[in-house]
């Protein structure tokens, strides 16, 4: 059985004092779940964070990481070694806002995945189709195309079986129009077929979370979804009750 994982994608949001009243909200209010539940703030409240957490079921994550895994002339990055020793036992990689703002590609992000695995960071790895290449009938190859990036590396199997997938469609986005429960399951069930022309079990077994507009009262229609195994959250992991209701939906 895949467990499933709710995770809150912070983006560039939080303050201290809010930052504490958003993580003592969840503490406070988590209960019994069968679900991972997971935060990942902005680098900078890392460290607070991790502290607030400490001896809590809510891990912690990070937005981004280094192609390299250990140290280097690498400015505004953060390595694998880094996290892990501040707590972090996940972290985002290739977000949409990092493809499309920033220009990350495919070779960069599938790099940062590998980074991450060898560094015992689990990746959350995102891939999701423009609203214009759904229009055009492509989102099946461009999910596959970002998939492939990472399953070209050598050992490109093995790392996603040490990885979590994050479908996030970028129309969804940050714009309150989120895909419907079957759009969303018609795009997991595509991402296990095409892992499973590659390795049967790791199409089976990895956990692919869905993310885009996910909200307390849509959570349950979509997370409720035979191919969906939780959520990344952005703008409702900023609401303590709102965040919580997720999680109550997936667990
Ligand atoms: P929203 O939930 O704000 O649409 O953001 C989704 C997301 O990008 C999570 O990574």
């Amino acid at each position: 059985m895949r467990r499933p994982l709710v995770a809150g994608n912070w983006k560039m949001n939080g303050t201290r004092e809010g930052v504490v009243a958003l993580i003592e909200g969840i503490k406070a209010g988590l209960g019994d779940t069968n679900a991972d539940v997971l935060v990942c703030p902005p680098a900078i409240f890392i460290d607070s964070v991790g502290s607030l957490l400490e001896g809590s079921q809510v891990k912690l994550g990070a937005q981004n990481i280094c192609q390299e895994a250990e140290s280097g002339a690498y400015t505004g990055e953060l390595s694998a070694a880094m996290l892990t020793e501040f707590g972090c036992s996940y972290a985002i990689i290739g977000h949409s806002e990092r493809r499309h703002v920033y220009g990350e590609a495919d070779k960069l992000v599938a790099e940062r995945v590998a980074a991450a695995v060898s560094g015992n960071v689990t990746p959350i790895f995102c891939i999701g189709e423009l609203l214009e290449e759904r229009e055009k009938g492509t989102t099946e190859q461009v999910i596959a195309q970002q998939l492939d990036a990472v399953l070209k590396l050598d050992n490109g199997v093995a790392l996603l079986k040490e990885t979590v997938l994050a479908y996030e469609p970028v129309w969804a986005i940050g714009t309150g129009k989120t895909a419907s429960p079957e759009q969303a399951q018609a795009v997991h069930a595509f991402i296990r077929s095409h892992l499973a022309k590659q390795d049967e079990a790791l199409a089976v077994g990895i956990k692919i979370i869905y993310g885009g507009s996910v909200n307390a009262a849509n959570a349950e229609n979509l997370l409720g979804m035979p191919d969906i195994d939780g959520g990344l959250i952005g703008g409702a992991s900023l609401k303590v009750n709102d965040f919580l209701a997720i999680c109550k939906a997936a667990g």
